[in-house]
This record gives C-alpha cells, sequence and structure tokens, in this order.
C-alpha cells in the first residue's frame, strides 16, 4: 500500500462538519496570533536579559530590562493559549500527518510540555527577582527559560516539518526494517526554516517598543527621554531585525525541493519583499508615523508567512494524493453555528472588553474609572457569556436526553 493511501484512510472517517477550506482558512488565520505572540515572547525575553546585564550603564536600562520582563511573562500564557486554535484546525484537516509526526518522535512531543512548564517556572523565578538592584545571578534562571522555549519551538518546528514528509515515515519507523517505537527522535529539521522563523523575533520587539513608547506618551508620570529611548532603541531594532531575518528566508527560498516549484512560487517572493520593504521603512522611519502602525506592517508580514507554510505544506503532500477538499464532509450546522457564534461572541466581545479595558486603564495615571461605552460593552460581555453558557448546557443536555431517552 502506497503512503497517500495510507494517509487518506488514517483521516477521521467521521469526516468534517463544514467544507474543509473553511478549518484551512481559520488555521492560518488563528496561527498569526499564535506566532505574533512567540515572537514577541522570546524577543522580549532576549532583550530583558541583554538590558539585565547592561543594567549598570543607565538606569533605563533597568527599568526596560523589568518592563521587558513582565511583557515576556504574559506573552508565554498568550502563546499557549493562542496555540491551541490553529492546533485544532490542524487536526481536523491535517490529521494523518499531525498525529503520525507527533507519535514518531512521542519523547518529545511529551517533553515540550515539560520543558515549557520548566521555562515558564525559571522565568517566574528571574520575574520575582528582577528589581530594583537585583542580584547578577538571577539572570541565569533567564537564561534557562530562553533556552527551553528555543527549544520548545524546535520541537514545534521539527513536529510540522516531519508532517510534510510522508515517504520518509516508514524510514524513521522501522529503520532497517526493525521498529523502533521509541519516539526519542527528532528525525528532521530544516534548520534555515526554523532560524528564519524564530529571527522574527528580533523585529517583533522593535516595533512592540515603538508601539509601546506611544502607548505611554499620554501619561504625564513617564518620562519623555525614557520613551525617546525605548523608540530608538525599537527602531533600531526593527531595522537590523527585518535585514537579518532576510537571509536566512532566502535560505530557506533556495533549499525548496526544486520539483515542488517551490522556489519560483510568487508568495515566498512575497514574503522576501514584505521583509525588505518593512527593512526600508524602519529605517526611514519618522517621529511623525503614528507607533502603532509598525506592529500593523509586521503582522502583514505574518500573515504572509502563514499563508507561505500552507502553500509549502499542500506543495509537500499534492504527490502522494492527499487533498484537503477531498475531505468527507458531513455538515452539523448547530454545531457550526454554536462555533461562530463562540468565536464572534465570546471571542470578539469578551475578548474585545477585556482588550479594551486593558488598553484604557493603562493610559490613565492613578485609579481608572471607566466610560460609559466601556462599562456598556462590560455588561454586554457578562450577558453573552450568560447566553453562551445557557446554550451550551441546553444544547448538551438536549442531545443527551435524546439519545438516552427517547
Ligand atoms: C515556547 C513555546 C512555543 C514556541 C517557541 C513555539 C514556536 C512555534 C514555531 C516556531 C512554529 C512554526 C514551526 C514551523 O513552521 O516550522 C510553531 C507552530 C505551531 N505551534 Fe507553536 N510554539 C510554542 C508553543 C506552542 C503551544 C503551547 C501550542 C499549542 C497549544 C503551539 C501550537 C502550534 C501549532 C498548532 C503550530 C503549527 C503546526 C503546523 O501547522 O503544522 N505552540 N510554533
Amino acid at each position: 500500500m502506497d503512503i497517500g493511501t495510507v494517509m487518506n484512510t488514517m483521516r477521521d472517517p467521521a469526516g468534517v462538519p463544514a467544507h474543509p477550506v473553511l478549518f484551512q482558512g481559520l488555521m492560518i488565520l488563528t496561527w498569526v496570533f499564535h506566532i505574533a505572540f512567540v515572537h514577541l515572547t522570546m524577543g522580549a525575553a532576549a532583550l530583558a536579559i541583554y538590558a539585565f546585564h547592561r543594567r549598570d550603564k543607565g538606569e533605563y536600562w533597568e527599568r526596560l530590562s523589568m518592563a521587558l520582563t513582565k511583557v515576556a511573562k504574559v506573552g508565554v500564557s498568550l502563546l499557549i493559549v493562542l496555540g491551541v486554535a490553529p492546533l485544532l484546525f490542524t487536526q481536523v484537516i491535517y490529521d494523518p500527518q499531525w498525529y503520525a509526526s507527533n507519535v514518531l518522535s512521542g519523547r518529545w512531543a511529551i517533553g515540550f510540555i515539560f520543558t515549557l512548564i520548566i521555562g515558564y517556572c525559571c522565568w517566574f523565578t528571574f520575574y520575582y527577582a528582577n528589581h530594583e538592584g537585583a542580584k547578577k545571578h538571577a539572570g541565569v534562571y533567564a537564561w534557562i527559560a530562553l533556552a527551553l522555549f528555543f527549544l520548545d519551538g524546535l520541537i514545534m518546528h521539527a513536529l510540522s516539518y516531519q508532517a510534510l514528509l510522508p515517504d520518509q515515515w516508514m524510514n524513521w519507523y522501522a529503520p532497517g526494517g526493525i521498529v523502533d517505537t521509541s519516539g526519542s527522535a527528532l528525525h528532521a529539521i530544516q534548520w534555515p526554516r526554523y532560524i528564519f522563523i524564530m529571527s522574527l523575533s528580533l523585529p517583533a520587539v522593535g516595533v512592540f517598543l515603538i508601539a509601546y513608547a506611544h502607548y505611554f506618551a499620554s501619561r504625564a508620570d513617564r518620562e519623555q527621554e525614557y520613551q525617546a529611548f525605548a523608540r530608538a532603541l525599537g527602531q533600531r531594532l526593527a531595522t537590523w531585525g527585518f535585514g537579518v531575518s532576510l537571509v536566512p528566508m532566502l535560505v530557506w527560498q533556495f533549499i525548496q525541493p526544486s520539483a515542488s516549484g517551490l522556489m519560483l512560487h510568487p508568495v515566498g517572493w512575497l514574503l522576501v519583499a514584505a521583509l525588505a520593504a518593512m527593512l526600508v521603512w524602519m529605517k526611514r522611519l519618522t517621529a511623525a508615523t503614528h507607533g502603532y502602525l509598525p506592529v500593523l506592517g509586521g503582522l502583514g508580514v505574518l500573515a504572509v508567512l502563514a499563508l507561505w507554510r500552507e502553500v509549502v505544506r499542500v506543495a509537500h503532500l499534492k504527490p502522494f494524493g492527499y487533498d484537503i477538499t477531498t475531505y468527507t464532509v458531513h455538515v452539523d450546522w448547530p454545531s457550526t453555528l454554536l462555533f461562530f457564534s463562540t468565536f464572534v461572541g465570546v471571542g470578539g466581545l469578551v475578548g474585545g472588553f477585556y482588550l479594551t479595558l486593558l488598553y484604557r486603564s493603562g493610559r490613565v495615571q492613578g485609579l481608572y474609572t471607566a466610560e460609559r461605552s466601556v462599562a456598556r460593552l462590560g455588561t454586554a460581555a457578562v450577558a453573552i457569556l450568560v447566553i453562551w453558557i445557557a446554550v451550551f448546557l441546553a444544547y448538551g443536555i438536549t442531545i443527551w436526553v435524546r439519545n438516552s431517552f427517547v
């Protein structure tokens, strides 16, 4: 039996509840937010450590280190939460590839969770220790955490990349004909792809610092000089970062398998052009440019990257006869409706309320009193949560009663 037939047989016989392209689109979209927080966290953590070791060069470095330690602390939790959505969508349309890859490196897939927990605990230790006049040895925890986060990124990369190489699965499963069920190896790493994706952490913290300086500009209790320091540093990091990331991106582009046609694919080159455009823009950025615009530009780059990863995946799997559009569809309107209303209602409204509240309250010095519009948004968020819980329970109970008693 050829591996293409194996993959199609391994699909979930229950099928998917709506057209597969819908899940593909959602997977691309939601991954952008996951990787944005991966980049912000890694960039903020690395700069927090660098600034920690430069504290004797000035008070601003110490302040920056403490601020970025907090950013990375929150960033880890958000990258985890935001990783769940693309993980679910991958498992819906690419379940044969994702599970095969995870099983082939089972110890790493499980080790990923433990290393993430240990890394996060180390970062918290650093966070508690990183205050004015902190002892130098506190930095050790931060280094361990950063190393473990990079390892987790590498595991994620290997799991993603191994899923694209089904013709090698049998060699990994039974090298030389002898079955190896240990799952103890990371079988395939494409270094340029991994280094490129991780290198984007550098410009990410750069554009973040530009937005950070803009955000606190309205606060009288924040020194103008500190904001100017953060903005100038951000601009330098963003310029350098986009420049540096172009190198592994070009290498990745030129090592694409020649038969796949990926080397000349327009989306790959669009990504190269987007990086180059950001580099030029960041270099020429003036004080007149709104501080949030570079973040929007960065998100645009990530959207092209997310699309490019999917183009690469489709091109790798096509020769084996794997095409998501042939996935069995069993349309299930109630669950699709529940999903989208949760996405828009709970995700949009409740998430939107939290974001608005945090954004507004941080711009005010001292106690924040919610404006009328924010208070109304809060009431609407509570109402939608109550409705959501009621619908969720009613739906579940109806199905349970129907299946058990009718
Ligand atoms: C410090 C922790 C993490 C880091 C540094 C990280 C980094 C990465 C990187 C670099 C990729 C792209 C790999 C590639 O395309 O070659 C990726 C993909 C992905 N990550 Fe994470 N990640 C982390 C944690 C998580 C967690 C906790 C989840 C899930 C809850 C998650 C879900 C995903 C998913 C679903 C993908 C896409 C897989 C695919 O499309 O095949 N990640 N991550």
